[in-house]
């Protein structure tokens, strides 16, 4: 089976990184990144490195417009993020830069994007916070109040579980599934009291966080997390998931380090080829009465209901 009849339509980041902090990425990864993407029917959303920083503390854009203008002289058709979870560059990368900088540096790269003819109409995605959590939902709150709405979708992530959990038991706690109900209910009320008319994306998701448990996220156990996450994304309007990660150094991905697919990629087959965008609503019978303790089925069950897919 070849990757273009897989995941097409599906968006995927590839690469979200910060890696350059040197404000160095060379030319050739991104020719062959591009070129990966392009051949299985990918579309590329690239992370510019966001800790480019000058000493005022503005964000440096010189390397993201020799890139940006390298990549136009190509033809590269590719959408565009700033950094990845900025509510946590002070724990991460010990920088802190705060939602109404961030805000102004979003500005800018909108404004990079109409210089370079090519990328006038390119699309921008962001913030990109971490797991919403306190501080992360502050930090999107101030980001959009401050002119964050640059971006054409709202993107933020979730991960289900700390990477340390060991045990096949722990991925199948059901209260576990409805994390990710409360988290999506908390990002869309602050995007719509502050920016109602945004698309909201799940910028990242994985079923651990700190690069995924070996043999546990990588595995059938896994499974549900992800089908739960693509059932309720779908019946609360979230438009696109990004899976975290097709492909990397964790246990998180969807294919091995041979490109050989694990369970999550059979399990976004299915659905992709199944699976339609339209969303039923269904309740079950005698799952809404208040269920006894100790009872049996409980709430392990979940039903999400869609139209067919005519994806081919
Ligand atoms: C921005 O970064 C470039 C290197 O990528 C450097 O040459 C330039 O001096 C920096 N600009 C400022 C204002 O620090
Ligand atoms: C670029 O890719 C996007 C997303 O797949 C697509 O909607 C758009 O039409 C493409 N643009 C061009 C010029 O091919
Ligand atoms: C945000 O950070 C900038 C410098 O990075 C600073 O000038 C500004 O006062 C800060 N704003 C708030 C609201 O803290
Ligand atoms: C993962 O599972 C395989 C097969 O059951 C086993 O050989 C290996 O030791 C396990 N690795 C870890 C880190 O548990």
């Amino acid at each position: 089976m070849t990757l273009d009849f897989i995941l097409a339509n599906i968006i995927l980041i590839l690469l979200s990184l910060n890696v350059a902090v040197s404000g160095f990425f060379p030319a050739r990864s991104l020719d062959k990144l591009y070129n990966f993407a392009d051949c299985a029917g990918l579309h590329l959303i690239f992370g510019l490195n966001a800790l480019h920083r000058n000493p005022d503390s503005s964000w440096n854009s010189s390397s993201a417009l020799n890139l940006l203008k390298y990549s136009a002289a190509k033809k590269y058709n590719i959408s565009w993020e700033l950094g990845n979870e900025p509510n946590s560059y002070r724990s991460m990368a010990s920088r802190s830069v705060n939602s109404s900088r961030l805000a102004q540096d979003y500005a800018l790269v909108r404004k990079l994007l109409q210089s370079v003819r090519f990328y006038s109409r390119a699309n921008l995605y962001g913030p990109n916070i971490g797991r919403p959590n306190k501080n992360a939902l502050i930090s999107l709150d101030g980001f959009l109040k401050s002119g964050g709405s640059v971006v054409d979708a709202v993107t933020w992530q979730h991960y289900y579980i700390d990477r340390r959990v060991k045990k096949v038991e722990d991925f199948m706690k059901t209260r576990l599934l409805d994390t990710l109900s409360e988290q999506i209910t908390k990002v869309l009320k602050i995007v719509q009291t502050q920016a109602p008319e945004k698309h909201v994306w799940l910028g990242g998701v994985g079923p651990a966080w700190a690069g995924g448990t070996n043999n546990l996220s990588d595995t059938f156990a896994a499974g549900f997390l992800w089908l739960n996450t693509l059932g309720i994304a779908a019946a609360h309007g979230i438009d696109v998931v990004l899976r975290h990660t097709f492909f990397d150094y964790g246990y998180n991905h969807l294919v091995d380090q041979d490109f050989n697919p694990l369970p999550d990629y059979w399990v976004s087959l299915l659905f992709k080829h199944l699976v339609g965008p339209r969303v039923l609503g269904v309740h079950v019978a005698g799952l809404q009465r208040k269920p006894r303790p100790g009872r049996v089925i409980r709430d392990k069950l979940r039903i999400y209901a869609h139209c067919t897919s005519f994806h081919k």
